[in-house]
C-alpha cells in the first residue's frame, strides 16, 4: 500500500495539519455566519471542509456547481440531496406547497430518490425558491443544516441571473449555514468582494494557504520506505523543493518516489526518476497546452519555470506582461501565493526540458 494519496478528498491518516483552519471553520459554523473558502485548485478545500463537517456532526448537503446544468437542475439536485438525509415520507408534507411539482421516483439501486423538474413545465425561479425554502424547513435550531456550494465561481456561467436569484432567497433565510468554495480566486473575489455583486460580503472569507513546510516534512519523512535517516531527510527536502509544498503535487510526487524506491527498486536519485516519469506521462498534454499559448504567455511560463519573477523581463512592456499573467492566473496555469508561481511544477519541468 502506498502511504501517499492524491486526487481525492483525503481524510484520517492521509490528512495533515490545518489545525487552526479547522478550529476557525468550526467556530464560524457554530454561529449564524456563512463561510467563503478560497484557494487555488487542489490546495485541500474539499478535504478540509469534509473533515470539519465530520467533526461538527451536523447534517449537510453538498452541491458541486461544476456539475449544475441550469437553474432547474440546481433545484433538482438540492432536492435529491435532501432526500439523502431525510426520508421522503417524513418530509413530503413540506412539499405540498411547491408551485412546480417535481417528478420523483425511487431508485432501487441506490435506494435513493431520483428527482427532476421538467423544464418546460414552470418557472425555474419558483423551482429554485421552493427547493431552497425546503432546506430551511428541514433544518432545526439544534441541528442546523450546513449547505456547501463547491466550485461556486461557476454560478455566473450557469445563468446570468442565478447569483441574484440565490441571494434574494438566501438573505431572508435563517437557521442555515452556507459554505461557498471556489478555486478561481479572481472570480470568487468578483462575487464576494465587488460592491455591485449580489454576494458582496455575504460570508466570512478564508483564503486557504499551502500546508506549512515543517508539517509536510514530517508527514513525508515518516512514510518513506525504511532507509538511513540522512537519506530520508535528503529525499524529503528534494520533494518539497520541487513541489514548493503544493498539497496535491507533494502527495503525488511522494507517492511516485515511494513506488520508485519500493517497487521499481530505484537506487540512485529516486526523486529525479519519479519527476522524469511524471513529466513523460503528461508530455502530450503539456505539448498541447504550450501550443495554445501565445508568445508572451510562454515567456511568463518560462520565467516562472526558472523561478524568476516574470515582471523583470525588460524585453516586453510591463502592461503586456501583466495582462499575460492575469490571463494565466484566470486559466489556472499560474497561481499567486507569496509571489507568482506555476500551478503545476511538472509542467515547469517539461518547459525547461523542451
Ligand atoms: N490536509 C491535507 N493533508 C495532506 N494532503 C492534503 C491535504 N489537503 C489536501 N491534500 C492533498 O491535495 C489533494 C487535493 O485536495 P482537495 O481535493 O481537498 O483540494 P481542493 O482544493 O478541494 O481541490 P479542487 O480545486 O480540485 O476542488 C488531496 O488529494 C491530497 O493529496
Ligand atoms: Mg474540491
Amino acid at each position: 500500500m502506498n502511504p501517499f494519496k492524491f486526487g481525492t478528498i483525503v481524510e484520517d491518516e492521509y490528512f495533515t495539519d490545518r489545525v487552526n483552519e479547522l478550529a476557525q471553520i468550526k467556530e464560524l459554523l457554530n454561529s449564524e455566519n456563512h463561510l467563503v473558502l478560497i484557494s487555488p485548485r487542489r490546495f485541500g478545500k474539499s478535504s478540509l471542509v469534509a473533515r470539519a463537517l465530520r467533526q461538527i456532526g451536523r447534517p449537510s448537503i453538498t452541491i458541486d456547481f461544476m456539475k449544475v446544468l441550469n437553474v432547474e437542475d440546481l433545484a433538482s439536485q438540492i432536492l435529491r440531496q435532501v432526500f439523502q438525509i431525510h426520508k421522503f415520507e417524513k418530509i413530503k408534507h413540506l412539499m405540498k406547497l411547491f408551485r412546480v411539482v417535481p417528478t420523483l421516483s425511487f431508485n432501487p439501486v441506490t435506494e435513493g430518490m431520483d428527482v427532476s423538474f421538467v423544464p418546460s413545465v414552470g418557472k425555474p425561479s419558483a423551482m429554485l425558491e421552493d427547493s431552497l425554502d425546503l432546506l430551511e424547513k428541514v433544518s432545526s435550531a439544534k441541528n442546523r443544516l450546513i449547505v456547501v456550494f463547491d466550485e461556486f465561481q461557476e454560478v455566473n456561467s450557469i445563468d446570468k441571473t442565478l447569483a441574484k436569484q440565490l441571494r434574494a432567497i438566501m438573505q431572508r433565510q435563517k437557521g442555515l449555514n452556507y459554505v461557498f468554495m471556489g478555486s478561481q480566486e479572481s472570480m470568487m473575489e468578483e462575487i464576494f468582494e465587488k460592491k455591485k455583486s449580489p454576494f458582496f460580503h455575504f460570508g466570512e472569507r478564508m483564503n486557504l494557504k499551502k500546508i506549512p513546510y515543517e508539517d509536510f516534512y514530517s508527514y513525508i519523512e515518516s512514510r518513506l520506505p525504511n532507509m538511513p535517516a540522512e537519506r530520508k531527510a535528503a529525499i524529503t527536502e528534494e520533494i518539497l523543493k520541487f513541489t514548493d509544498v503544493h498539497p496535491y503535487y507533494t502527495q503525488q510526487l511522494s507517492a511516485a518516489v515511494y513506488n520508485a524506491i519500493e517497487y521499481s527498486k530505484v537506487k540512485e536519485n529516486p526523486v529525479a526518476h519519479a519527476i522524469k516519469r511524471q513529466v513523460e506521462e503528461h508530455s502530450l498534454d503539456y505539448e498541447r497546452l504550450w501550443a495554445n499559448m501565445n508568445r508572451t504567455d510562454r515567456k511568463v511560463m518560462l520565467a516562472l519555470a526558472n523561478r524568476r519573477n516574470p515582471m523583470t523581463d525588460r524585453s516586453m512592456a510591463p502592461s503586456t506582461l501583466f495582462s499575460a499573467i492575469k490571463r494565466l492566473l484566470k486559466q489556472g496555469y499560474v497561481i499567486k501565493t507569496t509571489g507568482y508561481e506555476l500551478e503545476d511544477p511538472f509542467f515547469g519541468e517539461w518547459i525547461l526540458g523542451n
